[in-house]
């Protein structure tokens, strides 16, 4: 009998798909990823290895939005707030879920005003 059981237990473990075993990604993790956010092609964001510059630095965010909503939303889609950039719509484009742009907001949300950015 008891090895049934065991077998029992193997088959239900076997039933958890991977994507709840695999372990959630923090907002940084998140952004540097090359799979998921890649925001290093493009931005410089602090402690980032070899950023592009083909964005602005993503810094002093609190200055540059009103609110955590519209750095969502600018995220989700930046094509509504400027058609012809470059960035793409990670949103729309489901590149990246609203679960995920949000923790990469909560995450740019809290970079410091003024960081030392070595040209
Ligand atoms: C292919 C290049 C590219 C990638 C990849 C990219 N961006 Fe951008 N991003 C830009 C460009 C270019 C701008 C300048 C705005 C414009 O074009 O209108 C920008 C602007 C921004 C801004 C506004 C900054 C400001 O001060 O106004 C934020 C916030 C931002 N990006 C976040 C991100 C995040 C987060 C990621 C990753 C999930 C990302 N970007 C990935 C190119 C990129």
């Amino acid at each position: 009998m008891k090895i049934i059981g065991l077998l029992c237990t193997l088959l239900i473990a076997g039933c958890i798909p991977p994507a709840e075993l695999e372990q959630k990604l923090t907002g940084q993790q998140l952004a540097f990823d090359r799979k998921k956010g890649n925001c290093l092609a493009c931005h410089r964001i602090a402690d980032g290895q070899s950023p592009g510059n083909i964005g602005p630095p993503l810094s002093n965010l609190q200055q540059r939005f009103d609110n955590k909503k519209d750095l969502v939303n600018f995220i989700e889609d930046p094509t509504v707030f400027n058609p012809a950039t470059s960035m793409p719509p990670f949103g729309r484009n489901n590149i990246l879920t609203r679960q995920e742009i949000k923790t990469i907001a909560n995450f740019l949300w809290t970079l410091p005003a003024t960081q030392t950015i070595i040209p």
